[in-house]
């Protein structure tokens, strides 16, 4: 069986420590790994702690073992690369194309999927030279992992830690699956919706449903393997981020509205997964509503929330954005599909069927795909990631 290759490169930042956890997880799934440390990484964790972790010697100059041309091998021979953590000097290297060690000449060398998953503090994220040098590294087809948002070194919080290794791990999963598949979204910046909106009654009550958020992550989680830059609304969910995807935490579709439109603003994709509830209570009562005996309870009036996806597809941002749209339902799917197209004015319409275990909740699901077009695309019984990634295909066709 082929064991896939996969180099890890470490760059030299204090979260070293944690690609330890990372190289476990490839080695403990029968990944072959040749760890590449930069010279300062080696401050942070030994070449013997790479060495007994992989099983395999570690190597950090072009100058070791010379006969075996490693500053050329390693690259050519990887299926994938992934640098973590990867400083701002890495990707500033990275991006001009500088090779003064094993590391940096790998890149160069290596034809297959690369990703990094940056660390750093967050001035130097936010910098203009490393946004740059991101952006140049995303256009080129490489896969830039957004950083996470939480404790730094010292006493510092901000954007800038190391994606979860479990999470980087999982992202290189989808990676590998795609076996050299063209990263067909590199350069785009994708929006996706997921979960189910809470519309409160009172401090302790809501109208919600039982979307847990999967289809919805199972969509950011492969976007961000074929190279695009998500932006993740999730609304009301348990689940773990995806590594390197944007979450902006949301509840209520009035909140949901607001981050869909300005994340839309200069998105390429918007694909709207969560469930909106359409009604919300008239009146939020301050404090709890109490139950008063002998009497009946009142009637809750409702009021009609806006319809983020007619919006979205109404005043797109540019004419080549496209908007996608789920549809969940419990009968005629088809035929109430085809009517939510047209009302809804989306370019695609995932309709799923729901009730009775499906779709909503289920690891799995099945759907047909409606374009606009006129065409009809049949999605088998399969993980939430399949559908993801048929959905995508169709999103790539038409992005070209
Ligand atoms: O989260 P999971 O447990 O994985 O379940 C996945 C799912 C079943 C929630 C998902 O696959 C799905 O079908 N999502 C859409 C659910 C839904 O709200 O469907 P709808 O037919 O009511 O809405 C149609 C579309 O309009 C949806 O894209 C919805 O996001 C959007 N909408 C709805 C109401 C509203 N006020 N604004 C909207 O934008």
């Amino acid at each position: 069986m082929h064991q896939p290759r996969v180099v890890l490169g470490v760059s030299g930042g204090i979260a070293a420590y944690k690609a330890c956890e990372l190289l476990r997880r490839f080695t403990e799934s029968g990944h072959q790994v040749t760890v590449v440390p930069t010279a300062a990484s080696l401050h942070f964790v030994g070449e013997a702690t790479w060495a007994a972790l992989s099983g395999r010697p570690a190597a950090t100059e072009t100058w070791e073992r010379v006969h075996e041309v490693p500053h050329v091998r390693i690259g050519q021979q990887a299926d994938l690369v992934v640098v973590a953590p990867a400083t701002a000097d890495l990707l500033a290297k990275a991006a001009h194309g500088l090779a003064d060690d094993l590391l940096t000449n790998t890149l160069l060398t290596a034809r297959c999927p690369v990703v990094f998953a940056p660390a750093m503090h967050t001035e130097m994220w936010e910098h203009p030279a490393t946004q740059e040098n991101v952006a140049t590294l995303r256009r080129r087809g490489a896969i830039v992992l957004e950083p996470a948002v939480g404790r730094l070194t010292g006493v510092d919080t901000g954007k800038g830690r190391l994606p979860d290794p479990g999470a980087i791990f999982e992202a290189c999963r989808l990676v590998l699956a795609r076996g050299g598949l063209p990263l067909d979204l590199a350069g785009r910046h994708v929006v996706v919706s997921g979960g189910g909106t809470r519309e409160p009654l009172d401090p302790v009550r809501f109208l919600g449903n039982i979307s847990s958020g999967k289809q919805g992550y199972a969509l950011a989680a492969t976007a961000a393997a074929r190279g695009a830059r998500v932006t993740l609304l999730a609304a009301n969910t348990e689940l773990p981020d995806p590594a390197g995807v944007d979450v902006v935490k949301v509840s209520t579709a009035l909140q949901l509205r607001e981050a869909a439109l300005a994340a839309a603003a200069d998105a390429d994709v918007v694909v709207m997964a969560a469930a909106v509830a359409d009604f919300r209570p008239a009146e939020y009562a301050a404090v709890k509503i109490k139950k008063v005996e002998g009497a009946e309870p009142a009637p809750v009036a409702l009021v009609r929330n806006p319809d983020i996806l007619a919006e979205l597809s109404a005043h797109r941002a540019s004419a080549a954005q496209l908007v996608v749209g789920f549809a969940a339902e419990t009968d005629h799917a088809l035929e109430h599909g085809r009517a939510k197209l047209t009302r809804k004015g989306c370019d695609l319409l995932v309709v799923n069927e729901v009730g009775a275990g499906r779709a909503f909740g289920a690891d799995t699901n099945e759907a047909v795909i409606l374009g606009s077009d006129g065409s009809e695309t049949v999605v088998p019984h399969g993980p939430k990631e399949a559908l993801a990634d048929i959905l995508w295909d169709l999103v790539a066709q038409r992005l070209k």
